[in-house]
This record gives structure tokens, C-alpha cells and sequence, in this order.
């Protein structure tokens, strides 16, 4: 079952990436995980949506103030993070998501766990949640970009359905 969306059938969207790392931030390594997000979302939604791309540390309250401003100045209909779900003690992500969100909706964290716990046993140590923000949809996703493969394909009927909520449709 392919669940690739054909464009008549969702609005152009403008969509946020948020890289979470402290190294790639760095530049001691290239950010190979939120162009991976890219490719996932243009293969799965199309090539017609804007996707601005942002890199930052782990910190928790510049992550909490990014997405802030994402959803509210920028008017992103959908924000994806990767990194910093972990048990580290740098990992703020779902912390600095939860504290912004209006809703959460903890069915995306638990689905991309159950998915990906069938293929890593690791899957689990990610704390990834999500959630809406007025009419935005913030999706936190783990750092490893082979991850994003796994765990992004299955989560995009949800994410098509909440945005049609979102909006009012
Ligand atoms: N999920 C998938 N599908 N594949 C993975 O390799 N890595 C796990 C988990 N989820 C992994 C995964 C590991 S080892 C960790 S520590 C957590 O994601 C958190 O990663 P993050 O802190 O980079 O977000």
C-alpha cells in the first residue's frame, strides 16, 4: 500500500525542519538528518511545499523560542525536529516541544516507537512526542538519520489528516 499523496489532493504547505545537534552546529559533522527529512516529506507529500531549514545546539529554551517563532511569526503549517529525544543530558527536545504545545498528541511518538521497536531494539530510548500549536502540527522525530526512514513514511496519513483538522476543514 503506497500511501504517497497526490498534489490536488493537500494545499502547498510550508513546513520547518529544526536539526537539534551540538556537533553538526559545529560543523564538526554535516547535518545528514534534517536533509533527510526534506527528501522523506518531498517523496511523501510532493515537491510543491516550502521547507525552511533551521540548525541549531541543544539548548532547550532556543529550541522552545524557535518553534515558537515557526508557528507564530512563520506560520508553519508543519515543524519536524530531529535529535535530542535521547536519555542524554544534553536531549531537551520533547521538554522544549511539550512546553509550547497546545495539545499533545502522544500517538505519534508511540507509533514511531512500536515501528521502529520491530527493527532496533534501541527504538525505545527515544522520548519523541508531538503535538498541535495553534494551527501548527510539531513533530519531534530521533537524530539518527536512518531513523527518519523509519520512522517518518508511516506517520504521514496522520500527519495529512491533522493538518485538514488544523485548518478547519
Ligand atoms: N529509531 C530508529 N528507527 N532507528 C534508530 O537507530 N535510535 C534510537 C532511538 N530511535 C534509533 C531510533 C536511539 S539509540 C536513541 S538514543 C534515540 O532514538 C534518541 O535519539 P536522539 O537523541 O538522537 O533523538
Amino acid at each position: 500500500m503506497s500511501s504517497v499523496v497526490k498534489p490536488s489532493e493537500i494545499l502547498p504547505l510550508r513546513i520547518a525542519r529544526v536539526t537539534l545537534s551540538d556537533r553538526a552546529a559545529a560543523g564538526v559533522y554535516a547535518d545528514l538528518s534534517g536533509p533527510e527529512i526534506e527528501r522523506v516529506l518531498r517523496e511523501q507529500l510532493g515537491p510543491e511545499h516550502e521547507i525552511l531549514a533551521r540548525l541549531i545546539p541543544d539548548h532547550r529554551d532556543k529550541l522552545s523560542a524557535l518553534l515558537c517563532h515557526l508557528c507564530d511569526d512563520e506560520q508553519c503549517d508543519l515543524v519536524v525536529t530531529t535529535g535530542g529525544t535521547g536519555p542524554a543530558a544534553r536531549d531537551y527536545t520533547p521538554e522544549a516541544t511539550r512546553a509550547v504545545l497546545d495539545r499533545e498528541l502522544p500517538g505519534f511518538g508511540e507509533a514511531m516507537r512500536a515501528v521502529s521497536f520491530a527493527k532496533v531494539p534501541t527504538a525505545i530510548l527515544s522520548r519523541a512526542t508531538a503535538g498541535t500549536r495553534g494551527r501548527s502540527l510539531i513533530i519531534n522525530l530521533p537524530g539518527n538519520p536512518r531513523a527518519i526512514g523509519e520512522c517518518l513514511p508511516p506517520l504521514v496519513p496522520a500527519i495529512r489528516e491533522c493538518l485538514r483538522h488544523l485548518r478547519g476543514e
